[in-house]
């Protein structure tokens, strides 16, 4: 068997080396790369042999044991990772004491033990100790001897509050500090003092009180996510100077300061589940390399964001549950955002209604990941690190794997609002559309047959509208559909057969005038008997239609729509090995 290459992190660029499972015989290997190959159970005990290695990683694999007599008498080891394992018991304290060790990863294993020790760890570059099974309080202070450190995750090991509240001198080099879960109910006051800070995430803790403001007035942050925590007051002006923001589930209020200055760097804004009001701040234009602005649940009274279609990056755009109000848009024109792919208006009190042509001038993504080639949303990798974006998309029917946040589907979401009129045709365009939600508006006129043509289509929602006519029977072709909900319309005539639409519920076809066949159980007493003209004329339909659309946006129709999406209930972080600091 070969080295599977698939996460080699840190050891990416060095050599790979050949093993055989049944024979282990490599004593003069001096790197062993054995991540991420789903090895179960004891390590072999011939690996102790291996006494000359001076880089072990046996990351996300299903290994467990004990890992005193692994590691013993290594004194030659410069980088360890056994992240992602099945490791118990207790550390071993000498981990803490080998002069040689730049790179220690011993995260998510069941190890436990008090970590109460003095480090003797000169050369200590990157230590992981997040999910750990370290159940007492941990003495943050005990770090501050570490001074080579660049990197410090400690997620999810609950810290003192003395220690989150003291002077600890860290070693000036931190450039990433992770404590997520750390059971903080303070900011940490040490964080001020670390001045080539670049990513600090301080998530799902329980810190209360002002924003620090010093936070982002220093130039080396890239990422401060400071989401699901307690903190009040408003938000600080300097936030053009980070790349990464995310200030999600707080208690912020006023306004999102105008103060995006004309190199602001943001690509990121999150500030979703707060209490804050007034406009949407027009200094975002700024922003040139925005991607994602997500400010839904909050209090935001203003006219939809036109003018953002300038941002030449913008690819997601949710304003849910706020109240903005007015059309969405303008006088004959296409919602022409260069890159979006997510758009998410529900519940304000938009009003209006679209053009035929309103979905023409969305992009193509093409099924497959975007330009930068990022296979999920919002992946911001760098050298150092990498962080993802994440969005709440509550469609019903969708699969959405945990943790995998794809980049080249679109989804749209204009529930609960006051749109009218019909729905726009081009709606056929949207080739990577994998859900829409249009419920709950004053949508009239027919369903588009157009919808046949938006064929990843897995989640529709139609209903609470005033739509009539009959359900095209091109709604068929939509193999993915595994949701769909017409109810409470003026719908009548035959739902297509035999296909996933009948497998819905029944509730999925109510309270409309006249709808007959499976689910309901009102038959079609009328057979009716779709002779191949009608089918043929049908189809034309939708021809011409397409027609229409190549004449509008020469050769971007097959293929045109949106791309990115979806992603999970939580943020989501992904941080890489940082093998220049090795
Ligand atoms: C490992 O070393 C011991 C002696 O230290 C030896 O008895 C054993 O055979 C070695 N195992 C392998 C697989 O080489
Ligand atoms: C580690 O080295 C000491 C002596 O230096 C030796 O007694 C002990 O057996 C060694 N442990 C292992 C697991 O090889
Ligand atoms: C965690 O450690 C405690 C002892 O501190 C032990 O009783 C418990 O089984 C450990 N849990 C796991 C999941 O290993
Ligand atoms: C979290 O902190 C509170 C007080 O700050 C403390 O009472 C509680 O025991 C801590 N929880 C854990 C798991 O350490
Ligand atoms: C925030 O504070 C409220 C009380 O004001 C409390 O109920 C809630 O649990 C706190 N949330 C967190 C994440 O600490
Ligand atoms: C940062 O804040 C300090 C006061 O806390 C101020 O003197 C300094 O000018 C600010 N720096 C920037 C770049 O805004
Ligand atoms: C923008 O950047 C340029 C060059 O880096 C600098 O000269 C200018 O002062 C900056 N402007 C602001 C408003 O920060
Ligand atoms: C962009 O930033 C400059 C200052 O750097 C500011 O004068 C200008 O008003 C900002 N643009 C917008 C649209 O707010
Ligand atoms: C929104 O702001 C306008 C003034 O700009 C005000 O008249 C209106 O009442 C506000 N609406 C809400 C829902 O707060
Ligand atoms: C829509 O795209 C076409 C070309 O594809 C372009 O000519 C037109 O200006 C765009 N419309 C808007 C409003 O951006
Ligand atoms: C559509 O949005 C409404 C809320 O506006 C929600 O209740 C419904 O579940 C959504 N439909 C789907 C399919 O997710
Ligand atoms: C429909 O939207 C209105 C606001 O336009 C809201 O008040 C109502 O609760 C929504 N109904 C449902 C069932 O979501």
């Amino acid at each position: 068997m070969i080295y599977n290459n698939f996460v080699c992190g840190l050891f990416c660029d060095l050599h790979v080396y050949y093993f055989s499972s049944s024979n282990w015989l490599f004593i003069l290997v001096r790197v062993l790369l054995l991540s991420s190959n789903g090895f179960l159970g004891q390590v072999p005990s011939s690996l102790r042999n291996l006494t000359k290695l001076t880089q072990l990683q046996l990351a996300h694999n299903k290994l467990t044991g004990d890992l005193t007599s692994l590691l013993q008498n290594r004194t030659s080891l410069v980088a360890l990772d056994v992240s992602s394992n099945e490791f118990y018991g207790t550390i071993p304290s000498f981990l803490f004491t080998m002069p040689s060790l730049s790179f220690l990863d011993l995260s998510e294993n069941h190890l436990s033990g008090s970590l109460q020790i003095p480090f003797s760890l000169p050369n200590l570059r990157v230590l992981k100790l997040s999910y750990l099974n370290i159940t007492h309080q941990l003495d943050l202070r005990v770090f501050s001897s570490l001074k080579s450190l660049t990197y410090l995750d400690l997620s999810g090991i609950s810290l003192t509050p003395t220690s989150v509240d003291s002077d600890i001198n860290f070693a000036k080099s931190l450039r990433v500090l992770l404590l997520s879960e750390c059971n903080l109910s303070k900011f940490p006051r040490f964080v001020k003092s670390l001045t080539n800070l670049e990513f600090l995430y301080l998530s799902d803790n329980r810190i209360k009180g002002n924003i620090p403001l010093s936070t982002c007035n220093r130039t080396f942050l890239d990422v401060l996510d400071l989401s699901y925590n307690n903190f009040t007051g408003s938000i600080p002006p300097c936030l053009g100077n980070i790349n990464i923001v995310n200030l999600r589930k707080n208690k912020l209020e006023g306004n999102i300061p105008d103060e995006f200055h004309i190199n602001a760097s943001t690509q990121t804004l999150d500030v979703g589940y707060n209490q804050l009001t007034g406009k949407l701040p027009r200094s975002l234009l700024n922003c040139t390399l925005l991607k994602f602005v997500s400010v839904d649940h909050n209090a935001i009274n203003d006219s939809f964001p036109f003018w953002l279609k300038a941002l030449p990056n913008l690819k997601v755009l949710t304003l849910r549950s706020n109240r903005f109000h007015g059309p969405i848009s303008q006088p004959y024109g296409p919602l022409a955002f260069p890159k979006l792919q997510i758009l998410e208006i529900s519940h304000n009190r938009f009003t209006g209604s679209l053009p035929r042509n309103y979905f023409k001038n969305w992009t193509n993504p093409s099924l497959k990941p975007d330009d930068e080639e990022k296979m999920y949303m919002g992946d911001y990798s760098s050298d150092r690190f990498g962080y993802e974006d994440t969005l709440d998309l509550q469609y019903k029917g969708l699969y959405m794997e945990q943790g995998k946040v794809l980049t080249f589907y679109s989804a749209i979401d204009f529930s609960g609002n006051k749109l009218e009129g019909e729905i726009p045709e081009s709606i056929g365009l949207l080739k990577a559309l994998i859900a829409l939600n249009l419920s709950n508006n004053s949508f009239t006129g027919r369903i588009p047959m157009s919808f046949a043509n938006v064929s990843e289509l897995e989640s529709l929602d139609l209903s609470e509208n005033k739509l009539s006519g009959e359900i095209p029977q091109e709604l068929r072709r939509l193999t993915y559909l595994a949701y769909i909900d017409v109810s409470d319309n003026q719908l009548t005539g035959e739902i297509p057969q035999g296909t996933q639409i009948t497998g819905q519920p029944k509730s999925s076809f109510e309270g409309n005038l006249g709808l007959c066949g499976l689910p309901l159980e009102e038959r079609c007493f009328t057979e009716k008997t779709t002779s191949i003209e009608e089918v043929e004329e049908e189809e034309e339909g939708v021809l011409k239609w397409r027609a229409v659309a190549i004449g509008y946006a020469p050769g971007v129709l097959f293929g045109l729509a949106i791309g990115h999406v979806v992603a999970l209930y939580r943020p989501e972080w992904f941080i890489k090995s940082y093998v220049g600091s090795l």
